[in-house]
Order: C-alpha cells, then structure tokens, then sequence
C-alpha cells in the first residue's frame, strides 16, 4: 500500500457553509452569504500561492449559527463571525500570515456558556 503524505499546513481555516430550509429557526451560514466567504479566501489563497502553508476546508455548523458567516483557524482555536468578503484579506494578512489575530472579527466572548 502506497501512502502519500502531505505537507502539515501552519494554519487550517475552516468555513462553516452550513445550509438550513428557509424559516429554520437557527438560520444558517450559507444564508448569510459564506460561500462567498470560502470564495475569497480560496482565491486569495491560490493567487498568492499561499495553499503550501494554509490549509482551507468548508464544514458544517460550528455552533453560533446567529453570528454567522463563522470560521474557525487551527491550531490557534480562533473563532470569527459576521464574516464578508470583505474581511478575508485583514484574516490573511495580520493572521495567518503575521500570526494575529483580527480583533474586531472575532466572534464575542460572551457566545461560549
Ligand atoms: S450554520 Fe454556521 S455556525 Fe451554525
């Protein structure tokens, strides 16, 4: 059996395009517009041949789906919320690439019980 190994990534983001019927009660990332969201990380990351050190991945629900479009960034354990397009380069740039995180894109403390 051949087995290939891969490079360990410095940092895996992980989008939530999680979808719900319409009128669901917790709602759902991917009516929030994240498939956008992995979008714009996706070409970001290709355009700047960034794929060898960032691992990307879509998941399904990470919890606080009225916070949504949410990501969460391993190893660091870094969750954001209310996330757009928009905000993708400041999440490349200062934190996977500079290693800190967008203190205004992070999800509010007060979500964890
Ligand atoms: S649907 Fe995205 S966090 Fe629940």
């Amino acid at each position: 059996m051949i087995f290939s190994k891969i490079p360990k990534p410095e940092k895996h983001i992980f989008i939530c395009l999680q979808n719900r019927p319409a009128m669901h009660p917790r709602g759902s990332c991917a009516s929030k517009g994240a498939a956008a969201v992995y979008e714009a990380f996706a070409r970001q990351l290709e355009s700047e041949k960034l794929f060898a050190r960032f691992a990307l991945t879509n998941c399904g629900c990470l919890g606080p789906c009225m916070k949504g479009t949410t990501a969460m960034v391993y190893p660091d354990g870094v969750m954001y919320a209310g996330l757009t397009p928009e905000d993708v380069p400041s999440i490349i740039e200062q934190h996977l690439k500079g290693g800190e995180p967008v203190a205004e894109l992070l999800i509010s403390p007060d979500v964890w019980g």
